[in-house]
């Protein structure tokens, strides 16, 4: 199963996916690409690391969501790696219907949160601000409603009292990189 990365930052989910490929714990997924559109994410020096392209594509001019030109781009180097499966980690851009369109079925999503609670931006600092006490990450497919695909897995996190907001991050991103990569396992 070919697997492309989608991620806007740091990667650290990533570093998750690929590790659990070299330590054969990923399936039969393999990452065959990574792309970002922010050309000093972290997530694009995981490529060196770890034996896998990884290639900036330029997304401007907007910052939420690509213009018509931006999207076909993308869809045109992402059709030439041939995916099984696209995989947003971390990626901060809005995927419309053409873009859909042209990977059917074939995309997911990871979210911080537990949804439907707290779509869209923060999902993190939402629930936090919010005060609820359990919350936690969320793999879904991706549709043209933000956040609103059908849900294929979750893991819980609960906020304890003496959690912080950062302490509360830390948490989810652990639960994170534990179930996403079981999630491409399991899909593989
Ligand atoms: C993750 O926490 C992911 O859930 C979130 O971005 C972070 C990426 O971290 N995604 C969204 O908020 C999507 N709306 P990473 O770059 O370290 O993997």
């Amino acid at each position: 199963m070919r697997v492309v990365l989608l991620g806007s930052g740091r990667g650290s989910n990533a570093v998750a996916i690929l590790e659990a490929q070299q330590k054969g714990k990923l399936g039969r997924a393999r990452v065959v690409q990574i792309f970002s559109d922010n050309a000093d994410a972290g997530i694009l020096a995981l490529g060196s690391r770890f034996g896998v392209p990884a290639t900036w594509l330029d997304a401007a001019p907007f910052k939420t969501k690509l213009d018509a030109e931006g999207e076909q781009r993308y869809i045109a180097a992402i059709s030439a790696c041939a995916p099984d499966l696209i995989v947003l980690a971390g990626f901060m851009r809005v995927i419309k219907p053409p873009f859909l369109a042209a990977f059917a079925g074939k995309i997911i999503n990871l979210h911080p949160s537990l949804l439907p609670s707290f779509p869209g931006l923060d999902g993190i600092g939402q629930a936090w601000r919010r005060g609820v006490k359990i919350t936690g990450c969320t793999v879904h497919g991706v549709t043209a409603e933000v956040d609103g695909g059908p849900i294929i897995d979750q893991a819980a996190v609960r906020i304890e009292a003496g959690d912080t907001l950062e302490t509360l991050a830390e948490k989810i991103h652990a639960a994170e990189h534990a179930l996403l990569p079981a999630v491409i396992a399991r899909l593989s």
